[in-house]
């Protein structure tokens, strides 16, 4: 499976900043290199076209949205729309980050929504999952999993079980290690890797082999090979040290 090294940008960057480590990425990936890993950025929507425009025609590089609203218009201030995205040049989407869920209260049905109207439009769903430190210290690991898994997946219909592979990624963030410095251990990643990958499997039939699953949690270019060649750890969704083109690109060569 090709792995997927993803840049989730948050709230940081204006169109010029956007613009510029856009470019460096597009440049120093222009010849397709590593030709085993997609790279994705989630940009700040007010940089989504600028991104998009730097990685045009480029296979190994796409873009994606942080966030939108599962209506396909209407009165909903200060939300967007798939097909604003689409329109700026997205092809996929972030449901259920940690932060959405967290700051901004998204609720797992809330996410079921998001993630089953995104797929409805065509777009890629790289749907968020991970426990904060009081369940995971309470052994609640399998049942969070469990639950924000089910309730992202039980609305799809038959037709979106069938089509999920190159729809659908998982990304594993342990809520404890967004954004802290603490990334989860080897150990730690595997048994959460092995954990979403038998839930998707009951779940989803012989379709979750199929799906990637990504780990994101504090990943430098330090921790990204070990992170990387885990069992089932098929990508990697990175906050911070995406920021600087120079940190991502190793990251991504990894
Ligand atoms: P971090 O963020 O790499 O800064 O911990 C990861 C994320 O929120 O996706």
């Amino acid at each position: 499976m090709r792995k997927i090294i993803a840049a989730n940008w948050k709230m940081y960057k204006t169109c010029g900043e956007a613009a510029q480590t856009a470019a460096e990425l597009s440049t120093a990936l222009a010849d397709g290199t590593p030709h085993d890993r997609l790279v994705l950025v989630f940009p700040p929507f007010t940089a989504m076209d600028v991104v998009a425009a730097a990685f045009a025609g480029k296979e190994n590089l796409a873009t994606g949205g942080q966030n939108f609203y599962p209506a396909e218009q209407g009165a909903f201030t200060g939300e967007i729309s798939t097909a604003m995205l689409h329109d700026a040049g997205a092809t996929w989407v972030l449901a259920g980050h940690s932060e959405r869920r967290h700051v901004f209260s998204e609720s797992d049905e809330l996410v079921a929504r998001k993630t089953v109207f995104a797929l409805e439009q065509g777009f890629k769903v790289m749907l968020c999952v991970g426990e904060m430190l009081h369940e995971r210290e309470n052994g609640q690991l399998s049942d969070v999993l469990s639950r924000q898994l089910s309730t992202a997946l039980e609305h799809l219909s038959d037709a979106q079980r069938e089509t999920l592979a190159g729809r659908l990624a998982i990304a594993y963030e342990p809520v404890w290690a967004i954004g802290t410095g603490k990334v989860a251990g080897p150990v730690e990643v595997q048994e959460a890797h092995a954990t979403l990958r038998a839930l998707l499997a009951s779940m989803l039939g012989d379709a979750a082999a199929e799906l990637p699953i990504l780990y994101g949690g504090s990943v430098k270019p330090t921790n990204a090979s070990t992170l990387v060649g885990l069992d089932n750890v098929d990508g990697l969704l990175v906050g911070g040290a995406s920021l600087e083109a120079q940190s991502f690109l190793q990251i991504i060569g990894s």
